[in-house]
């Protein structure tokens, strides 16, 4: 499996580890997967990426790798602004697709990618790596399981300090144009995860703020901020339960701080990814009593306890981290390319992120005035 890589930025770099790694995390390992080449926007960072890569090719135009007959993946880790162009062409060509989220910077982009990747049969993913993790593997199981009985209401949030700075420098991630703002960016991770844990959406309300209008360019000059900076949702889901969903740059002292908290009849679900180590999970079923008997959050001990094929390095007990989730989504991926069946979001998953957040925007837009989430064939 030859890869050509599109972006070398810090999830370019990312997905290189991820795929260097494989061979250790997994037994029986996949067929070589080796990246061929290397498109940047910059002469020099594409030489300095495919030498870090071991790829022979430094390319600045991705036509020759997406032309390249020797090529048999292309792995989009691009601004978002770029995802639809090179994942068209890339299916076009007949080329598997890794894709970074957000899949595209509309839902009429995405659409068409599905759409295109279904045509064409073709293995297309998006790059949801939180699913991957342990602890979220779990309370997927608890609740298919119906271990939370009837979802009552929920809450899942993404919060970063990166903006809560003046000082900090803008880039394409401030810009709509670019396919900035951070409910494309943080919230598709958790509207995805919402989604891949507790089913569709059929109501989403709105609200955004951009806390510094007017912020320095990277190069000093003046830049007008027009993409949110932090993003508040109200949402109904399908299977009747409310909650919130937030995105948030300016959450002053946050880290990597994504959480989620299910509630249902019959127990809930608290995770944080700052704590990738456990689940917490409240059984309702657990007798009370004197000091409390038995009731309560459990944390369940998650670690690096994946199932087979996983689980076999650094051994069940080691505790996991963010990266962790990049090794099993990039394992899910290369698994489905060379004929197997993990699962793993495809774009019409990507593309029912990209709807979810198109209506929330709306919402936002319109002073918050709820918006109906069509139904979307995501099999869900
Ligand atoms: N899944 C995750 O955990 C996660 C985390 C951060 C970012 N992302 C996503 O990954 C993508 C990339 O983000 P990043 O933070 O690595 O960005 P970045 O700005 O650090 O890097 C972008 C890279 O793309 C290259 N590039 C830009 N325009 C190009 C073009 N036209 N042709 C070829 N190369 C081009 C740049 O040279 C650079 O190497 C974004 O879509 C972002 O949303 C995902």
């Amino acid at each position: 499996m030859n890869i050509g890589l599109i972006g070398f930025g810090s999830m370019g770099r990312t997905h290189a580890y991820a795929l260097s790694n494989q061979k250790f995390f997994y037994r029986p390992p996949l067929p070589d997967a080796k990246i061929v080449g290397v498109c940047t926007a910059h002469a020099e960072t594409a030489e300095e990426a495919a030498r870090l890569c071991g790829a022979p090719l430094a390319v600045t135009e991705e036509e020759r790798l997406i032309g390249d007959p020797n090529v048999d993946i292309i792995d989009i880790c691009t601004p978002n602004a770029c995802h639809f162009e090179t994942a068209k062409k890339a299916l076009a060509a007949g080329k598997a697709v890794y894709c970074e989220k957000p899949l595209a910077v509309s839902f009429a982009e995405a659409e068409k990618l599905a759409a295109l990747a279904e045509e064409k049969g073709a293995v297309a993913r998006v790059v949801f790596n939180n699913r991957f993790l342990p602890a979220v593997r779990r309370a997927k199981a608890l609740l298919d399981e119906g271990r939370l009985g009837r979802i009552l209401t929920f809450r899942f949030a993404y919060l970063h300090a990166s903006a809560a700075d003046p000082k900090k420098p803008a880039g394409w991630k401030q810009t709509k144009e670019a396919g900035g703002g951070v409910l494309r960016d943080l919230g598709s991770h958790v509207i995805d995860l919402a989604v891949y844990l507790l089913g569709s959406f059929s109501e989403v309300a709105g609200r955004a703020q951009i806390g510094f209008p007017i912020r320095a360019g990277k190069d000093g000059e003046t830049w007008r901020t027009d993409a949110e900076e932090a993003c508040y949702l109200t949402a109904a889901l399908k299977n009747g339960a409310v909650g919130t969903v937030e995105a948030n740059k300016l959450a002053t002292g946050c880290n990597d701080d994504l959480e989620f908290s299910v509630y249902g009849t019959e127990g809930a679900l608290r995770f944080h990814l700052m704590e990738p180590n456990f689940l917490f999970f409240y059984d309702g079923k657990r007798e009370g009593g004197d000091l409390g008997g038995e009731k309560g959050f459990t944390a369940v001990e998650c670690v690096g306890r994946t199932p087979a094929p996983g689980g076999i390095f650094p051994g069940v007990k080691a505790p996991v981290g963010w990266l962790r989730g990049h090794i099993g989504s990039m394992h899910a991926f290369l698994d489905a390319v060379a004929g197997g069946e993990e699962p793993g979001p495809d774009f019409r998953e990507g593309a029912y992120v990209q709807l979810v957040t198109e209506k929330a925007l709306r919402s936002a837009e319109n002073g918050g005035r709820a918006e109906t989430v069509p139904d979307y064939p995501t099999g869900k």
